[in-house]
């Protein structure tokens, strides 16, 4: 592995065309994932389905990292290589969920705290030895009516900030992830107005828990009209308002800023990836790229269904998305592409 001080682990997350495969769905989320076709939810099918995603052939040319989950670091390929030792190989940084998840949040109806503070130092120098070299946390705000509180903001923000200082201690690179859902039928306006609050609550955050901005990675929701907004903003009004937002709010010193999916079909995210790095070309202070955890895997998995005889079409479909967000990523996709790789 050639990146091992901070600085350049970061800047190889988002090194050029490359972006973050976001495979750290807890057991429970991997659960609805199987469901939809099928799968058993049991442990030999997780590791096997992982198998399938981290042995495609030439995954490292588009993907720089792989968000692993707690039982999936601990892994091997069917050939016994553990799967860490598989991604070096293959110049794919191995990464880590360390948060415990959304849980309730007191006094705030319908709004929650990622929890998973408590024993994190020792639970990072354990994740180090085996291997991880940067790690995930995700924050959740929910737009509704009356809600985000502040509350849910600040809090979710000073979580965020405590982890990614742990974090940077243990030698390890924190992407910090507050999602603004998509689910609900709010505005673009308002998904931007939360977005922005978010952000800055975020950065003041940070700073006060004196983490070192160029040895961390930034992973946002797009500004995206609500799921059940009856206006659908196309794909310019979203790249425009997200890099508006994410330039009044995210310093210049943050190694990156890669996406999250969050909901968005396949072809969409790409699209707003691509658009966002069209535009804006030459007029950004960090590298935009994607770690989408659904918007990559989702034709694998429906490829795949759980059979060894599907293990090259579930790799065909993740090489494919892959390489259509790194061309996104580098303001080079077009849908023409995407329809001549379909066919092909
Ligand atoms: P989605 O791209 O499916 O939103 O997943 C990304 C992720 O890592 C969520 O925490």
């Amino acid at each position: 592995m050639p990146a091992h001080d901070l600085a350049s682990i970061a800047k190889a997350m988002v090194a050029p065309g490359k972006g973050i495969l976001a495979a750290d769905e807890s057991t429970g989320t991997i659960e609805k994932r199987f469901n939809d076709i099928s799968v058993e939810n049991v442990e030999e099918n997780r590791r096997a389905y992982r198998d399938m995603l981290f042995t495609a052939k030439g995954l490292g040319d588009y993907i720089s990292g792989v968000i692993l989950y707690d039982e999936t670091i601990r892994q091997k390929s069917a050939d016994g290589t553990s799967f860490v030792e598989l991604l070096g190989r293959n110049g794919i940084l191995p990464g880590i969920k360390v948060d415990t998840g959304a849980k309730p949040l007191p006094f705030c109806p319908g709004e929650t705290i990622t929890e998973g503070l408590d024993g994190l130092p020792k639970r990072c120098a354990e994740y180090f030895k085996l291997g991880a070299r940067f790690a995930k946390w995700r924050a959740v705000i929910t737009i509704g009516k009356d809600i985000p509180s502040a509350t849910c903001v600040e809090e979710n923000a000073h979580a965020l900030a405590r982890y990614a200082a742990i974090c940077q201690e243990a030698g390890i690179v924190p992407i910090v992830e507050p999602e603004v859902l998509m689910d609900g039928d709010h505005t673009i306006e308002r998904c931007e107005q939360v977005t922005e609050w978010t952000l800055n609550a975020l950065y003041d955050a940070l700073y006060v828990n004196r983490v070192v901005l160029e040895h961390s990675i930034l992973k946002p929701s797009m500004v995206i009209s609500g799921k059940g907004c009856k206006q659908q903003a196309g794909v310019d009004e979203v790249a425009e308002r997200t890099v508006k937002i994410l330039k009044r709010t995210v310093p210049g010193a943050v190694a990156g800023v890669v996406f999250l999916s969050g909901g968005q079909s396949d072809e969409v995210a790409t699209a707003h990836l691509h658009a966002m790095n069209h535009k804006f070309k030459g007029n950004l202070p960090w590298p935009l790229s994607f770690s989408y955890g659904r918007a990559l895997q989702a034709p694998a998995l429906k490829a795949w269904k759980g059979s060894t005889s599907n293990v090259a079409a579930g790799q065909a479909a993740i090489i494919h998305r892959s390489r259509m967000n790194s061309l996104a990523s580098l303001a080079r996709y077009s849908a023409e592409e995407e329809k001549q790789a379909k066919a092909a």
